[in-house]
C-alpha cells in the first residue's frame, strides 16, 4: 500500500478531484494485466490508496490473501479494457478460456489520478449466470468495437443515457429503449444473435417490475461505451439479495450496438436455474 504521502496542497487537490487523464487509467490497467496473469496483488501497491476498498462480488476482500482472484495466475485470452476520464474510472472485461478454469473477470477501478481508491471485482465461473467463457470468446470475437470515429463520438450524457434507459425499462414497460440495428447481447455464453442474423436481436425478455440498485459508471466516449456496475433483484431465483451484476452497452449513433453482461450467482448454481434460462417476465 501506498505510504502516507506528503499532505502537500498538491496532494490535497488531486486527491479529491474526480477526474484524471487515459494515460493513468490506461497505465493502471497494464499494471492490472500484468499482475493478474502473474498472480501477484504486490505490483499494485504503489498505486493503491492506504485504505483502499476492494471487493469481490461487492463483498469486501482483501486483495492479498491467498483467496484473491488476484494471487491466481490467469493466462488471459483476451480483454476489453475501457475509460471515463471524468469519473476517473476504469473497467475492464478478461475473458480466461483455459480449460483448467475458465473465468469471466470484470473489474471496475476508480482512482483520483494519482491513486486507485477502489476495486470492484466480478469473477465469474462454473455455476455462474449463463457462464460459459469458450462461448463468450468466440461471440465477442465476432464483434467490433473499435473507437468510434471523432465526428461520431456522443456525449458522456447521451451514451449513459442510453444504458440506463435499458435499466429503467426493468422497471417500467413504458422506457423505450434504443435499441439498434443490429443489435446483440451476450450474456454470460448466451449471445442473442448466435445465428449471426444481424438483426435488432435485443428485443426480448426485458422484465418490467424490477429496480436496479446502486448503479455505478463507467463511461468512454471515445469507444462509445459506458459500464454499468448494478445490484439485480430476482436475477439469483435462490436470493433474496441483489445479484453482483456488470452491463456494458456499446452505443453507435444514439443506439445500442452490443451488450456484455456479467452476473454472480453466489452460492447458488446458475442463480437457481442451473444454465436453464426463463426470461425474466413483466
Ligand atoms: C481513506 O482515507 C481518506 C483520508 O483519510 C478518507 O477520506 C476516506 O474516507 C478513507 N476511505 C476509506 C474507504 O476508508
Ligand atoms: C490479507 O491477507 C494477507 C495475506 O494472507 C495477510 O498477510 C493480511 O494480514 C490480510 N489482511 C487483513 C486485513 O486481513
Ligand atoms: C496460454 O494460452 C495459450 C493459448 O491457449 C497457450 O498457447 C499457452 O501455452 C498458455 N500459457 C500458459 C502459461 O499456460
Ligand atoms: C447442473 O445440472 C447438471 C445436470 O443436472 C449437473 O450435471 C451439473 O453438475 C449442474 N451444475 C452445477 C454448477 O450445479
Ligand atoms: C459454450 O459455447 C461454445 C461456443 O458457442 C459451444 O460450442 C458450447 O457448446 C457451449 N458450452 C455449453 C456448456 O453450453
Ligand atoms: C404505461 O403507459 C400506460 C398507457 O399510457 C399507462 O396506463 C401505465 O400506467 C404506464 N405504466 C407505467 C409503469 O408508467
Ligand atoms: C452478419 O454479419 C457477419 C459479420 O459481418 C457476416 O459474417 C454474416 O454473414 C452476416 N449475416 C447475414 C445474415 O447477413
Amino acid at each position: 500500500m501506498r505510504q502516507p504521502l506528503l499532505l502537500s496542497s498538491v496532494f490535497i487537490a488531486t486527491a479529491f478531484a474526480a477526474s484524471c487523464d487515459r494515460t493513468f487509467l490506461n497505465d493502471f490497467t497494464a499494471l492490472y494485466i500484468s499482475a493478474q496473469t502473474r498472480g501477484d496483488a504486490s505490483l499494485l501497491t504503489t498505486t493503491l490508496l492506504q485504505n483502499f476498498t476492494y471487493t469481490e462480488q461487492f463483498q469486501p476482500a482483501n486483495i492479498s490473501a491467498p483467496t484473491s482472484i488476484l494471487q491466481k495466475p490467469l493466462n488471459i485470452t483476451t480483454y476489453r479494457r475501457f475509460f471515463d476520464t471524468d469519473l476517473c474510472t476504469a473497467f475492464t472485461e478478461i475473458i480466461v478460456t483455459d480449460p483448467k478454469h475458465p473465468y469471466v473477470l470484470g473489474v471496475r477501478v476508480e482512482g483520483d489520478g494519482d491513486v486507485v481508491r477502489k476495486m470492484e471485482t466480478l469473477v465469474t465461473d462454473e455455476g455462474d449466470w449463463l457462464f460459459n467463457a469458450t462461448g463468450t470468446a468466440y461471440y465477442n470475437s465476432l464483434e467490433k468495437w473499435e473507437p468510434i470515429p471523432v465526428i461520431e463520438q456522443l456525449s458522456r450524457t447521451a451514451i449513459q443515457a442510453a444504458g440506463d434507459a435499458y435499466f429503467d425499462r426493468f422497471g417500467n414497460v413504458n422506457v423505450t429503449v434504443p435499441f439498434g440495428t443490429p443489435c446483440a447481447r451476450l450474456e454470460g455464453g448466451a449471445y442473442t444473435d448466435a445465428k449471426l442474423t444481424n438483426t435488432s436481436t435485443c428485443h426480448l425478455g426485458l422484465p418490467s417490475t424490477v429496480k436496479l440498485v446502486d448503479r455505478r459508471y463507467v463511461v468512454d466516449v471515445e469507444m462509445g461505451t459506458v459500464n454499468i456496475y448494478v445490484g439485480f433483484p430476482g436475477l439469483d431465483r435462490a436470493s433474496k439479495l441483489p445479484a453482483p451484476d456488470s452491463h456494458t452497452f456499446r452505443v453507435e449513433k444514439g443506439k445500442i450496438r452490443y451488450v456484455h453482461t456479467i452476473s454472480t450467482c453466489e452460492g447458488h448454481p446458475g442463480c437457481g436455474l442451473n444454465g436453464t434460462y426463463v426470461p425474466l417476465k413483466g
